[in-house]
């Protein structure tokens, strides 16, 4: 079960940086309204991501699609929320020698996508074509360069049969060229946006491609859906939220450093970045006033960023909110037989663990951070499995959306990113985006600074 430890947040832990105990229990009285929001938000199907583990039937076909469609590689094509989702599980849940593995081209680097394909073989590799909209220009294009690649190799008969596609159910020219082909379609149900889909087939499917327990994720989900929907003293994600807020638009903390004590965490990190960035990175509240809020995430990783931007955090600006994510258990402890006890920089090591060493500096770190008066809070997993993944990603559905109530902002759509995606269009002559011209020339007839 998941815990959030929020005592270095308080202001009797970090000075007026902090948050008081006062401000606690009066969120403890008001928060109840949002807490209400968001449960008639999901009762009436508005709040998707919330009800993904209640729901059995995707499970079950991803894993029996799994069963026979045993592959070695499963090469995904996505980006942003099609892809980050099934790079966090896979970080995290993967082990050596199973015999499978997660290739993502999720960008199109033209020399990534062909040392990539250069390096796999065609017959050995299961193709998930991953996207919500069903027309994002980067998925599209890799798809037509990978479908080659299959189709050269194995000819088009069999090239078919290595292709599955993950999309919304009702719209999208992906869906169409899956109808065309024949391809297997499983569907992101049209209530959940790109960045809350990891526990629908996005994440999913590929998760039962490499063999993982998706029931068991969907467990861990299950557990921490029911506990967000309590009251402020029950509900981790309401009151992680809270903090966030608070910190950033009264306490000016305006940058939100996640901080994994766990290697497997790590791209669960970026998955997180894009729900938190995507999701408060905002011009206008719901009211259609300017606010341009947002905390901007950034990620470091205990304990290899305690030698690079740690200095930094502890004396550069205190602008910061720390969010550390630690794990009570790892599988292995590693025991210390050190060959060189005898020198004093060596002998503290003997007869300890790896494991203890790692704890000890993810608390130095802790007590560093806050003896400077920056606030900082830890989300405690017992362990990193598919159930302990599968409350993290709830927790954090939820913190995000929370967050949309404290804003006052939508915190599901994205409109800088599909303006971005418009832009993109028009400048490869897509027809229908022409009048985004005018702005594309002006920019273009602009005199560029350069030097030299
Ligand atoms: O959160 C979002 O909706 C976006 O960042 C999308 O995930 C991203 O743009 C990819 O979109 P699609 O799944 O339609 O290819």
């Amino acid at each position: 079960m998941l815990e959030f430890d929020y005592t270095n947040v308080l202001d009797s832990s970090v000075g007026a940086h902090g948050i008081s105990q006062s401000a606690f229990e009066m969120a403890a009285k008001s928060t109840h309204l949002m807490v209400d929001a968001l449960e008639s938000a999901r009762t009436g199907g508005m709040l998707g991501f919330a009800d993904l583990p209640f729901d059995e039937k995707p499970a079950k076909a991803v894993t029996t699609f799994a069963r026979n469609h045993a592959f070695p590689n499963v090469l995904v094509l996505g980006i942003g929320g099609s892809a980050l989702g099934p790079l966090a599980l896979d970080a995290a849940l993967a082990r050596p020698n199973t015999g499978k593995r997660l290739i993502v081209l999720d960008n199109i680097d033209p020399d990534f996508i062909r040392d990539t394909l250069d390096a796999i073989s065609p017959e050995d590799t299961i193709v998930n074509i991953i996207a919500k909209s069903g027309v994002t220009a980067e998925t599209m294009a890799t798809f037509a360069i990978v479908r080659e690649w299959m189709t050269a190799a194995l000819g088009p008969t069999k090239a078919r049969a290595h292709f599955v596609v993950t999309t919304d159910p009702e719209k999208g020219d992906l869906l169409n060229i899956a109808r065309l082909e024949k391809y297997p379609i499983f569907e992101i149900p049209s209530n959940v946006g790109g960045r809350y889909s990891v526990l629908t087939p996005v994440g999913t499917l590929p998760a039962a491609l490499l063999g993982f327990n998706v029931e068991a994720l969907m467990e861990g989900a299950r557990r921490t859906a029911i506990q967000s929907r309590r009251g402020f003293q029950e509900n981790p994600s309401l009151v992680a939220a809270f903090i966030q807020f608070v910190l950033d638009r009264e306490r000016k903390k305006n940058i939100l450093v996640l901080f994994p004590y766990s290697q497997s965490l790590w791209k669960f990190a970026f998955w997180f970045k894009q729900l938190w960035g995507e999701s408060t990175g905002k011009k206008s509240d719901r009211q259609g006033h300017e606010v341009n809020y947002g905390q901007t995430p950034t990620a470091a990783l205990g304990v290899t960023d305690q030698h690079s931007q740690l200095q930094l955090f502890i004396e550069g600006p205190n602008d910061k909110s720390f969010l550390f994510w630690a794990v009570r258990e790892f599988r292995n402890s590693l025991k210390l037989k050190h060959p060189y006890s005898s020198f004093d920089s060596m002998g503290y090591l003997q007869n300890r663990t790896v494991a203890e060493l790692f704890d000890a500096e993810r608390r130095a770190t802790e007590m560093a951070i806050t003896e400077a008066d920056r606030p900082n809070a830890t989300v405690y997993a017992d362990r990193v499995n598919e159930e302990s993944l599968g409350d993290l990603i709830m927790f954090s559905q939820y913190m995000t959306a929370y967050a949309g109530e404290f804003y006052d902002i939508n915190a599901f759509d994205q409109p800088g990113v599909e303006y971005g995606k418009k832009l993109t269009f028009a400048m490869m002559g897509r027809l229908g985006f022409e009048k985004f011209n005018t702005t594309i020339e002006a920019t273009q007839r602009r005199e560029r600074a350069f030097v030299r």
